[in-house]
Protein backbone atom coordinates (compact mmCIF):
# COMPACT_ATOMS: atom_id res chain seq x y z
CA UNK A 1 0.00 0.00 0.00
CA UNK A 2 1.20 2.98 -1.01
CA UNK A 3 1.76 5.72 2.13
CA UNK A 4 -0.51 8.11 0.99
CA UNK A 5 -3.42 7.81 -2.05
CA UNK A 6 -6.13 9.52 -3.70
CA UNK A 7 -9.09 7.98 -5.24
CA UNK A 8 -12.52 9.09 -5.69
CA UNK A 9 -11.67 11.77 -8.45
CA UNK A 10 -8.79 13.21 -6.69
CA UNK A 11 -11.20 13.59 -3.42
CA UNK A 12 -10.66 10.68 -0.99
CA UNK A 13 -7.53 10.96 0.92
CA UNK A 14 -6.36 7.58 2.50
CA UNK A 15 -2.91 7.57 4.54
CA UNK A 16 -1.36 5.22 6.57
CA UNK A 17 0.32 5.93 9.51
CA UNK A 18 3.93 4.78 10.25
CA UNK A 19 7.51 5.82 8.69
CA UNK A 20 8.58 9.09 9.89
CA UNK A 21 9.40 12.12 8.41
CA UNK A 22 12.22 13.46 7.18
CA UNK A 23 14.37 15.85 5.51
CA UNK A 24 13.96 19.70 3.94
CA UNK A 25 10.97 21.34 1.63
CA UNK A 26 10.40 24.50 0.16
CA UNK A 27 6.18 25.61 0.93
CA UNK A 28 4.37 27.35 -1.95
CA UNK A 29 4.43 31.07 -1.58
CA UNK A 30 2.52 32.99 0.95
CA UNK A 31 -1.20 32.83 -0.15
CA UNK A 32 -2.16 36.56 1.67
CA UNK A 33 1.20 37.83 0.35
CA UNK A 34 0.59 36.76 -3.48
CA UNK A 35 -3.05 37.46 -3.71
CA UNK A 36 -1.65 41.56 -2.83
CA UNK A 37 0.72 41.39 -5.02
CA UNK A 38 -1.50 40.62 -7.66
CA UNK A 39 -3.58 43.37 -6.84
CA UNK A 40 -1.16 45.81 -6.35
CA UNK A 41 0.72 44.57 -9.90
CA UNK A 42 -2.96 45.59 -11.27
CA UNK A 43 -3.15 48.56 -10.18
CA UNK A 44 0.50 49.95 -10.78
CA UNK A 45 1.16 51.83 -14.11
CA UNK A 46 3.38 49.64 -16.09
CA UNK A 47 5.03 45.80 -15.71
CA UNK A 48 5.58 44.43 -12.86
CA UNK A 49 7.30 41.12 -12.07
CA UNK A 50 6.30 38.29 -9.34
CA UNK A 51 8.28 35.65 -8.22
CA UNK A 52 7.54 32.50 -5.88
CA UNK A 53 3.46 33.51 -6.65
CA UNK A 54 1.14 30.80 -4.40
CA UNK A 55 0.55 28.18 -7.19
CA UNK A 56 -3.05 27.79 -6.00
CA UNK A 57 -6.28 27.48 -6.76
CA UNK A 58 -7.29 30.65 -4.75
CA UNK A 59 -4.36 32.87 -6.00
CA UNK A 60 -5.03 32.05 -9.64
CA UNK A 61 -8.45 32.99 -8.80
CA UNK A 62 -7.16 36.28 -8.00
CA UNK A 63 -5.30 35.96 -11.52
CA UNK A 64 -8.61 35.80 -13.28
CA UNK A 65 -10.32 38.26 -11.25
CA UNK A 66 -7.33 40.86 -12.31
CA UNK A 67 -7.08 39.52 -15.95
CA UNK A 68 -11.31 40.28 -16.19
CA UNK A 69 -10.49 43.66 -15.04
CA UNK A 70 -7.85 44.41 -18.06
CA UNK A 71 -4.64 43.86 -16.33
CA UNK A 72 -2.60 40.93 -18.56
CA UNK A 73 -0.58 38.28 -16.38
CA UNK A 74 1.63 35.90 -18.18
CA UNK A 75 3.77 33.29 -16.65
CA UNK A 76 7.14 33.30 -18.16
CA UNK A 77 9.95 30.87 -16.64
CA UNK A 78 10.35 31.49 -13.31
CA UNK A 79 8.17 34.62 -12.64
CA UNK A 80 4.42 35.89 -13.03
CA UNK A 81 4.65 39.25 -15.25
CA UNK A 82 1.85 41.63 -14.43
CA UNK A 83 0.71 44.27 -16.60
CA UNK A 84 -1.31 46.88 -14.96
CA UNK A 85 -2.67 50.29 -14.90
CA UNK A 86 -6.61 51.87 -15.46
CA UNK A 87 -8.79 49.17 -14.88
CA UNK A 88 -11.75 48.18 -16.66
CA UNK A 89 -15.56 46.73 -16.07
CA UNK A 90 -15.56 42.77 -16.49
CA UNK A 91 -17.19 41.10 -19.37
CA UNK A 92 -19.15 39.46 -16.97
CA UNK A 93 -19.21 38.29 -13.08
CA UNK A 94 -16.05 37.48 -11.80
CA UNK A 95 -15.85 33.78 -9.92
CA UNK A 96 -13.68 34.09 -6.89
CA UNK A 97 -14.09 29.86 -5.96
CA UNK A 98 -13.51 29.50 -2.76
CA UNK A 99 -10.83 32.37 -2.13
CA UNK A 100 -12.52 34.67 0.30
CA UNK A 101 -9.20 36.64 0.74
CA UNK A 102 -9.92 37.45 -3.15
CA UNK A 103 -13.54 38.50 -3.46
CA UNK A 104 -12.78 41.28 0.17
CA UNK A 105 -9.80 42.61 -1.45
CA UNK A 106 -11.37 42.84 -4.72
CA UNK A 107 -14.42 44.12 -3.53
CA UNK A 108 -11.90 47.27 -2.03
CA UNK A 109 -10.93 47.53 -5.26
CA UNK A 110 -14.04 47.75 -7.54
CA UNK A 111 -15.64 50.14 -4.61
CA UNK A 112 -13.15 52.64 -6.36
CA UNK A 113 -13.54 51.83 -9.72
CA UNK A 114 -15.96 53.75 -11.50
CA UNK A 115 -18.28 50.85 -12.91
CA UNK A 116 -20.21 47.69 -12.04
CA UNK A 117 -18.42 44.45 -10.44
CA UNK A 118 -20.12 41.08 -9.87
CA UNK A 119 -18.39 39.58 -7.67
CA UNK A 120 -19.24 35.96 -6.20
CA UNK A 121 -17.56 32.27 -5.79
CA UNK A 122 -18.81 28.71 -4.98
CA UNK A 123 -21.07 27.63 -2.05
CA UNK A 124 -18.78 28.26 0.84
CA UNK A 125 -17.26 31.80 0.24
CA UNK A 126 -21.42 32.67 -1.15
CA UNK A 127 -21.78 31.54 2.69
CA UNK A 128 -19.78 33.70 4.59
CA UNK A 129 -20.51 37.02 6.10
CA UNK A 130 -19.16 39.92 3.56
CA UNK A 131 -21.13 42.74 5.46
CA UNK A 132 -18.03 43.33 7.40
CA UNK A 133 -16.59 44.80 4.17
CA UNK A 134 -19.90 46.02 2.01
CA UNK A 135 -20.80 47.98 5.30
CA UNK A 136 -17.99 50.26 5.56
CA UNK A 137 -17.47 50.43 1.35
CA UNK A 138 -20.79 51.63 1.32
CA UNK A 139 -20.01 54.60 3.63
CA UNK A 140 -17.33 55.26 1.53
CA UNK A 141 -19.81 55.83 -1.36
CA UNK A 142 -20.05 52.56 -3.03
CA UNK A 143 -22.98 51.27 -4.10
CA UNK A 144 -22.91 47.11 -2.63
CA UNK A 145 -26.04 45.12 -3.28
CA UNK A 146 -25.78 41.31 -2.59
CA UNK A 147 -27.69 38.37 -0.93
CA UNK A 148 -29.43 38.59 1.96
CA UNK A 149 -29.73 42.39 2.18
CA UNK A 150 -26.37 42.68 0.65
CA UNK A 151 -24.37 40.46 3.43
CA UNK A 152 -23.80 37.82 1.29
CA UNK A 153 -22.24 37.05 -2.11
CA UNK A 154 -22.62 37.15 -4.93
CA UNK A 155 -22.14 40.79 -4.59
CA UNK A 156 -23.32 43.81 -7.33
CA UNK A 157 -20.53 46.93 -6.46
CA UNK A 158 -20.99 50.51 -8.60
CA UNK A 159 -17.98 52.11 -7.63
CA UNK A 160 -16.44 55.39 -8.20
CA UNK A 161 -16.48 58.81 -6.37
CA UNK A 162 -15.47 57.49 -2.83
CA UNK A 163 -14.54 59.53 0.54
CA UNK A 164 -12.13 58.48 3.15
CA UNK A 165 -13.85 57.51 5.99
CA UNK A 166 -12.39 56.41 9.49
CA UNK A 167 -13.49 53.06 10.46
CA UNK A 168 -12.97 50.57 13.51
CA UNK A 169 -13.78 47.00 12.04
CA UNK A 170 -15.84 45.10 14.70
CA UNK A 171 -13.80 41.90 13.77
CA UNK A 172 -9.96 41.70 14.01
CA UNK A 173 -9.75 40.97 9.87
CA UNK A 174 -6.94 41.54 7.62
CA UNK A 175 -9.00 41.22 4.59
CA UNK A 176 -11.40 44.05 6.11
CA UNK A 177 -8.72 45.90 6.62
CA UNK A 178 -6.97 45.52 3.41
CA UNK A 179 -10.06 46.10 1.29
CA UNK A 180 -10.24 49.53 3.22
CA UNK A 181 -6.73 50.22 2.17
CA UNK A 182 -7.21 49.39 -1.38
CA UNK A 183 -10.63 51.71 -1.45
CA UNK A 184 -8.67 54.15 0.09
CA UNK A 185 -6.44 54.60 -2.79
CA UNK A 186 -9.56 55.53 -5.15
CA UNK A 187 -10.91 57.81 -2.35
CA UNK A 188 -11.11 61.68 -1.39
CA UNK A 189 -9.13 62.46 1.58
CA UNK A 190 -7.64 59.80 4.39
CA UNK A 191 -8.75 56.55 4.82
CA UNK A 192 -8.15 55.30 8.40
CA UNK A 193 -8.22 51.85 9.36
CA UNK A 194 -8.14 51.93 13.36
CA UNK A 195 -7.95 47.90 14.48
CA UNK A 196 -9.17 46.45 17.83
CA UNK A 197 -6.49 43.86 17.22
CA UNK A 198 -3.57 43.79 15.12
CA UNK A 199 -3.85 41.54 12.13
CA UNK A 200 -0.99 40.51 9.56
CA UNK A 201 0.06 43.41 7.85
CA UNK A 202 0.79 42.74 4.57
CA UNK A 203 -1.73 45.44 2.42
CA UNK A 204 0.06 48.15 4.76
CA UNK A 205 3.55 47.02 4.18
CA UNK A 206 3.56 46.41 0.78
CA UNK A 207 1.41 49.62 -0.15
CA UNK A 208 4.55 51.41 1.51
CA UNK A 209 6.91 48.88 0.17
CA UNK A 210 5.77 49.69 -3.72
CA UNK A 211 5.21 53.57 -2.86
CA UNK A 212 1.25 54.00 -2.27
CA UNK A 213 0.73 56.93 0.37
CA UNK A 214 0.46 55.06 3.51
CA UNK A 215 1.03 55.34 7.08
CA UNK A 216 1.39 53.50 9.50
CA UNK A 217 1.08 55.19 13.45
CA UNK A 218 -0.78 54.44 17.24
CA UNK A 219 -2.75 51.30 15.94
CA UNK A 220 -4.02 53.12 12.83
CA UNK A 221 -3.51 52.97 9.10
CA UNK A 222 -4.26 56.04 7.08
CA UNK A 223 -3.93 55.76 3.18
CA UNK A 224 -4.00 58.66 0.37
CA UNK A 225 -5.31 58.41 -3.07
CA UNK A 226 -2.45 57.18 -4.73
CA UNK A 227 -1.09 54.07 -6.31
CA UNK A 228 1.66 51.94 -6.38
CA UNK A 229 4.84 51.87 -8.92
CA UNK A 230 5.61 48.66 -10.69
CA UNK A 231 7.62 46.54 -8.54
CA UNK A 232 9.49 43.47 -8.63
CA UNK A 233 8.64 40.92 -5.74
CA UNK A 234 9.96 37.59 -4.51
CA UNK A 235 6.61 35.77 -2.48
CA UNK A 236 8.17 34.12 0.38
CA UNK A 237 7.02 30.68 2.06
CA UNK A 238 3.73 30.33 3.28
CA UNK A 239 3.80 29.87 7.38
CA UNK A 240 0.47 28.30 7.50
CA UNK A 241 1.65 25.93 5.02
CA UNK A 242 5.19 25.63 7.20
CA UNK A 243 2.74 24.85 10.02
CA UNK A 244 1.61 21.50 9.18
CA UNK A 245 5.10 19.88 8.64
CA UNK A 246 6.27 21.70 12.00
CA UNK A 247 3.54 19.64 13.61
CA UNK A 248 3.90 16.34 11.52
CA UNK A 249 7.55 16.60 12.29
CA UNK A 250 6.67 16.76 16.02
CA UNK A 251 4.05 14.13 16.04
CA UNK A 252 5.40 11.69 13.74
CA UNK A 253 7.72 9.32 15.47
CA UNK A 254 12.01 9.80 14.69
CA UNK A 255 10.98 13.00 12.30
CA UNK A 256 12.79 16.04 11.44
CA UNK A 257 12.16 18.02 8.77
CA UNK A 258 13.14 21.80 7.83
CA UNK A 259 11.09 24.02 5.79
CA UNK A 260 13.08 26.77 4.15
CA UNK A 261 12.32 30.36 3.61
CA UNK A 262 8.91 30.59 5.66
CA UNK A 263 7.79 34.45 5.65
CA UNK A 264 8.32 35.65 9.49
CA UNK A 265 6.07 38.76 10.29
CA UNK A 266 3.14 40.42 12.15
CA UNK A 267 0.49 38.20 12.30
CA UNK A 268 1.99 35.18 11.09
CA UNK A 269 4.30 33.39 13.40
CA UNK A 270 1.80 32.70 16.34
CA UNK A 271 2.12 28.98 15.69
CA UNK A 272 5.72 29.24 16.35
CA UNK A 273 4.82 30.71 19.65
CA UNK A 274 2.24 27.97 21.01
CA UNK A 275 4.52 24.76 19.58
CA UNK A 276 7.57 25.96 21.81
CA UNK A 277 5.03 26.35 24.88
CA UNK A 278 3.74 23.13 23.88
CA UNK A 279 7.27 22.07 23.96
CA UNK A 280 8.18 20.89 20.30
CA UNK A 281 11.73 20.45 19.58
CA UNK A 282 12.11 23.78 17.08
CA UNK A 283 14.42 25.60 15.94
CA UNK A 284 13.49 28.68 13.82
CA UNK A 285 16.91 30.42 11.90
CA UNK A 286 16.92 33.55 10.43
CA UNK A 287 17.08 33.50 6.60
CA UNK A 288 17.22 36.61 5.95
CA UNK A 289 14.70 39.36 3.82
CA UNK A 290 12.22 38.51 6.75
CA UNK A 291 12.41 34.83 6.48
CA UNK A 292 13.26 31.99 8.55
CA UNK A 293 14.37 28.28 8.01
CA UNK A 294 11.93 26.12 10.32
CA UNK A 295 13.00 22.86 11.75
CA UNK A 296 11.06 20.33 14.12
CA UNK A 297 12.00 17.13 15.82
CA UNK A 298 9.33 14.82 17.07
CA UNK A 299 8.90 14.77 20.78
CA UNK A 300 6.23 15.33 23.58
CA UNK A 301 3.97 17.35 23.26
CA UNK A 302 2.17 19.60 26.41
CA UNK A 303 -1.05 21.16 26.17
CA UNK A 304 -1.29 25.11 26.08
CA UNK A 305 -3.97 27.86 26.78
CA UNK A 306 -4.14 30.30 23.57
CA UNK A 307 -5.19 33.22 24.46
CA UNK A 308 -7.83 35.24 22.43
CA UNK A 309 -5.61 38.02 22.17
CA UNK A 310 -3.26 35.19 20.42
CA UNK A 311 -5.74 34.30 17.68
CA UNK A 312 -5.11 36.50 15.10
CA UNK A 313 -1.46 35.91 14.52
CA UNK A 314 -2.19 32.29 14.57
CA UNK A 315 -6.28 32.09 13.24
CA UNK A 316 -5.21 29.84 10.05
CA UNK A 317 -3.11 27.36 11.82
CA UNK A 318 -5.64 26.26 14.87
CA UNK A 319 -7.34 23.11 12.76
CA UNK A 320 -3.55 22.06 12.96
CA UNK A 321 -2.63 23.33 16.35
CA UNK A 322 -5.44 21.63 18.05
CA UNK A 323 -4.36 18.17 16.22
CA UNK A 324 -0.96 18.61 17.84
CA UNK A 325 -2.79 19.41 21.17
CA UNK A 326 -4.92 16.12 21.00
CA UNK A 327 -1.81 14.29 21.58
CA UNK A 328 -0.27 16.69 24.20
CA UNK A 329 -0.12 15.62 27.61
CA UNK A 330 -2.66 17.47 28.95
CA UNK A 331 -5.99 19.54 27.94
CA UNK A 332 -5.49 22.47 25.43
CA UNK A 333 -7.51 25.46 24.96
CA UNK A 334 -7.86 28.11 22.33
CA UNK A 335 -9.86 30.79 23.59
CA UNK A 336 -11.98 33.97 21.49
CA UNK A 337 -11.76 30.98 18.28
CA UNK A 338 -15.31 32.09 17.21
CA UNK A 339 -14.21 33.61 13.58
CA UNK A 340 -13.45 30.09 13.10
CA UNK A 341 -16.93 29.30 11.85
CA UNK A 342 -16.98 31.90 9.90
CA UNK A 343 -13.73 30.08 7.64
CA UNK A 344 -13.59 28.50 4.08
CA UNK A 345 -15.78 25.50 6.83
CA UNK A 346 -17.24 26.16 10.52
CA UNK A 347 -13.40 25.07 11.41
CA UNK A 348 -15.04 24.92 15.23
CA UNK A 349 -17.26 22.07 13.59
CA UNK A 350 -14.71 20.66 11.14
CA UNK A 351 -11.80 19.93 14.27
CA UNK A 352 -14.32 18.83 16.86
CA UNK A 353 -16.18 16.25 14.25
CA UNK A 354 -12.49 15.14 12.94
CA UNK A 355 -10.45 14.63 16.30
CA UNK A 356 -13.62 12.73 17.49
CA UNK A 357 -12.89 10.61 14.20
CA UNK A 358 -9.34 9.72 15.43
CA UNK A 359 -10.59 9.13 18.77
CA UNK A 360 -9.54 12.35 20.15
CA UNK A 361 -12.18 14.55 22.39
CA UNK A 362 -13.07 17.89 22.01
CA UNK A 363 -15.51 20.58 22.20
CA UNK A 364 -16.22 23.92 21.39
CA UNK A 365 -18.28 26.20 23.87
CA UNK A 366 -19.43 29.69 22.74
CA UNK A 367 -15.82 30.64 21.43
CA UNK A 368 -13.65 28.69 23.22
CA UNK A 369 -12.27 25.41 21.57
CA UNK A 370 -10.80 22.76 24.16
CA UNK A 371 -9.03 19.74 23.63
CA UNK A 372 -8.63 17.25 26.18
CA UNK A 373 -5.25 15.90 25.21
CA UNK A 374 -3.68 12.36 25.90
CA UNK A 375 -5.13 10.99 23.18
CA UNK A 376 -3.60 8.39 20.92
CA UNK A 377 -4.92 9.25 17.77
CA UNK A 378 -6.32 6.01 16.05
CA UNK A 379 -6.92 5.85 12.17
CA UNK A 380 -10.60 6.98 11.16
CA UNK A 381 -12.65 8.42 8.24
CA UNK A 382 -13.59 11.78 8.43
CA UNK A 383 -15.02 14.41 6.28
CA UNK A 384 -12.96 17.69 5.83
CA UNK A 385 -15.56 19.77 4.68
CA UNK A 386 -14.21 20.99 1.90
CA UNK A 387 -11.79 22.75 3.32
CA UNK A 388 -8.16 22.65 2.43
CA UNK A 389 -7.06 23.46 6.06
CA UNK A 390 -9.03 20.44 8.04
CA UNK A 391 -7.97 18.09 4.89
CA UNK A 392 -4.06 18.93 5.68
CA UNK A 393 -4.27 19.22 9.57
CA UNK A 394 -6.72 15.68 9.69
CA UNK A 395 -3.67 14.00 6.99
CA UNK A 396 -1.18 15.14 9.51
CA UNK A 397 -3.29 13.70 12.32
CA UNK A 398 -3.45 10.67 10.09
CA UNK A 399 -0.11 10.17 9.67
CA UNK A 400 0.96 10.03 13.45
CA UNK A 401 -2.36 7.20 14.11
CA UNK A 402 -2.42 3.84 15.23
CA UNK A 403 -4.04 1.40 13.63
CA UNK A 404 -3.27 2.22 9.61
CA UNK A 405 -5.38 4.04 7.30
CA UNK A 406 -6.94 7.05 7.74
CA UNK A 407 -9.62 8.18 4.84
CA UNK A 408 -10.60 11.85 4.01
CA UNK A 409 -13.34 12.75 2.03
CA UNK A 410 -12.98 16.90 0.64
CA UNK A 411 -8.86 16.33 -0.35
CA UNK A 412 -9.75 17.72 -3.96
CA UNK A 413 -10.09 20.96 -1.35
CA UNK A 414 -6.22 20.93 -0.83
CA UNK A 415 -5.91 23.06 -4.28
CA UNK A 416 -6.80 26.16 -2.80
CA UNK A 417 -3.53 26.51 -1.15
CA UNK A 418 -1.33 23.50 -1.59
CA UNK A 419 -1.38 21.86 -5.00
CA UNK A 420 1.73 20.11 -4.26
CA UNK A 421 0.77 18.54 -0.43
CA UNK A 422 1.37 15.25 -1.08
CA UNK A 423 4.39 15.34 -3.49
CA UNK A 424 5.73 17.33 -0.54
CA UNK A 425 4.80 14.69 1.95
CA UNK A 426 6.16 11.99 -0.60
CA UNK A 427 9.61 13.53 -0.61
CA UNK A 428 9.64 13.66 3.60
CA UNK A 429 8.53 10.26 4.33
CA UNK A 430 10.62 7.47 4.92
CA UNK A 431 9.33 4.23 6.04
C1 LIG B 1 -6.23 36.60 5.29
C2 LIG B 1 -6.77 36.96 6.51
C3 LIG B 1 -7.41 36.02 7.42
C4 LIG B 1 -7.03 34.58 7.08
C5 LIG B 1 -7.14 34.30 5.62
C6 LIG B 1 -6.21 35.21 4.83
C7 LIG B 1 -5.65 37.65 4.43
O1 LIG B 1 -8.82 36.14 7.30
O2 LIG B 1 -7.83 33.68 7.82
O3 LIG B 1 -6.77 32.95 5.35
O4 LIG B 1 -4.92 37.31 3.49
O5 LIG B 1 -5.92 38.82 4.70
P1 LIG B 1 -9.63 37.24 8.14
O6 LIG B 1 -9.27 38.58 7.60
O7 LIG B 1 -11.07 36.89 7.90
O8 LIG B 1 -9.23 37.04 9.56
Amino acid sequence: MHPASVSGDGDVLTVCAGGSLRGELQVPGDKSISHRALLLAALADGSSAISGLSDGADVAATAGAVRALGATVEPTGKAVLVRGGELRESPGPIDVGNSGTTIRLLAGIAAGCPFTTVLGGDASVNRRPMDRVAEPLRLMGAEVTGVDGGRRAPLRIAGGGLRGISWQPPVASAQVKGALLLAGLFAAGETVVREPVATRAHTEEMLATFGADVRVAGGEVTVRASRPAPFDFAVPGDPSAAAFWAVGAALVPESEVTVRGVYQGQGRDGYLRVLERMGADLSVVPAGDRRVDVTCRSGPLQGVTVAASEVSDLIDEIPVLAVAAATAGGPSRFEGVGELRHKESDRLRSVVEGLAALGAPAEAEGDTLVVHGGARLRAGNLDAAGDHRIAMAFCVGGLAAAGGETVISGWRSVATSYPGFLEDLARCRVS
